[in-house]
């Protein structure tokens, strides 16, 4: 269930801003999912980048030049507009968005943004000023009325000097909106989806606090790709390495008690659950206000239970059975030894329709790392054992056996009565 983009025909608009050399990055991971990407320059943005660079990463000749008719069988921006199933311009500057909201086509890019039926994604990038200018807010603003999508620009250090926001978004973030866009099955579409990720932090004083080693990647990658099968997803997140993959709901929280009250709060309005988080069992029985200062020698500390969140959403779901639809729970369990049966213990005193297993002893799964081994475990035992595989490809499988296991519970996940509906 990778995002491929195989088939679809991908025109790359690109712009004259200082942030053209990433439609290059952008370019060559569109090649990489499959896609025919036919890329377009303006004058402008052939000052930052040389068109032999697309050229080569896409495979296709670069059009520059509107008057610069290579196949006479063909007008070639016709050709294009009509091959596209969409069009992205990446950088976007004022001028090309103040050209496209006013019809003005002078060059072979906007004259192909006018031929076009097909979708149109814009990623600006621009100074801050300059997008904050009422000019290019209302040219923006027509655009997102005739349907129209941007990937927003993100803040930080401009080129120019400044720091705000303009900064043309990552390309991995212009992938995946283009993927959710393009790409095949979205079995999720309309569901919502929580995943809690990261280790919660239990503070014992201002500045000091008990942790564990997750780095919240295997909620992230599953997060990610919930959102490419088209769910609307929130991230639940304690401490995580790394930023949350983009086009998510984050809600940041700290201890297990605080994400307790936020997984519970939303219970009522998700239709999937994924407790991916290693959450802390214990927390200090005192949190001192003020920093604690060194003493005797010896220094004993009292740990009180946490609530079990995972514990909470089962039984808070054995409450509402019958009275509607409950969501489908998929629990993980960190085990280094005897997986089975404490997967299984686990799955049936929290009442998880899937628990996902790693021990956490071997080479390649669990806390920190880019890959994972898991077993999956439903209620009549192993259900899938997954050898070392990225997390991605993990996730990816995950969501593959609680659609089809949700599916069967409650009907269709996409549109018709799915968990939840
Ligand atoms: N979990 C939770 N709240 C807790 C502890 C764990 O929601 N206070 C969830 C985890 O997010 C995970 C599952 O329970 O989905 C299993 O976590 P794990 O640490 O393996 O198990 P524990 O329930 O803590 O059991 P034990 O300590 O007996 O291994």
């Amino acid at each position: 269930m990778s995002p491929t983009l195989t088939g679809k025909t991908i025109v790359l608009g690109i712009t004259g801003g200082i942030a053209a050399y990433k439609a290059a990055t952008l370019c060559s991971r569109l090649v990489g999912l499959g896609a025919e990407v036919r890329v377009i320059m303006t004058e402008g943005a052939t000052k930052f980048i040389a068109p032999l660079t697309l050229q080569t990463l896409s495979r296709h000749p670069v059009a520059t030049d509107v008057f610069d008719e290579r196949d006479a069988s063909v007008v070639q921006h016709i050709d294009w507009a009509d091959a596209a199933d969409l069009v992205i311009v990446a950088p976007a500057t004022a001028n090309l968005i103040g050209k496209l909201a006013h019809g003005i086509a002078d060059d072979m890019l906007s004259t192909t943004l006018l031929a076009t039926t097909a979708p149109v994604l814009v990623a600006p990038a621009m100074n801050v000023h300059m997008l904050a200018h009422p000019a290019v807010q209302i040219n923006l603003d027509t655009l997102a009325r005739r349907g129209v999508r941007f990937v927003e620009s993100g803040t930080g250090q401009l080129a120019c000097g400044y720091v705000g926001k303009g900064r043309l978004a990552e390309p991995d973030e212009i992938v995946s909106v283009i993927v959710e866009l393009l790409a095949g099955p979205r079995p999720l579409a309309g569901r919502r989806v929580l995943i809690t990720a990261g280790g919660t932090i239990e503070r014992l004083d201002p500045v000091r606090y008990i942790t564990n080693d997750s780095s919240g990647k295997m909620g992230f990658a599953l997060a990610e790709s919930a959102r490419g099968l088209g769910a609307d997803v929130t991230l639940v997140c304690a401490r995580t390495d790394g930023p949350p993959p983009p086009g998510v709901t984050v809600v940041y929280t700290e201890s297990a008690a605080d994400m307790h009250e936020a997984v519970l709060a939303r219970m009522p309005t998700t239709d999937f659950v994924v407790k991916a988080a290693a959450v802390a069992d214990y927390r200090p029985a005192q949190r001192q206000p003020s920093k604690m200062k060194k003493g005797a020698e010896r220094m004993t500390l009292e740990l009180v239970r946490n609530p079990d969140i995972l514990q909470a959403i089962g039984d808070w779901k054995a409450r509402v059975a019958g009275n509607g639809p409950a969501p489908f729970v998929i629990g993980f369990a960190a085990e280094t030894d005897d997986t089975e049966r404490h997967a299984m213990d686990k799955l049936k005193r929290k009442r998880c329709d899937l628990i996902v297993a790693n021990d956490v002893s071997q080479a390649g799964a669990g806390f920190g790392t880019d890959t994972n081994i898991v077993s999956v475990y439903g209620e009549e035992g192993l259900v899938a054992a997954l050898p070392l595989q990225s997390k991605r490809a993990v996730a990816d499988r995950i969501w593959e056996l609680a659609i089809a296991r949700a599916e069967r519970r409650d009907g269709p996940t996409d549109g018709g009565k799915g968990p939840g509906a």
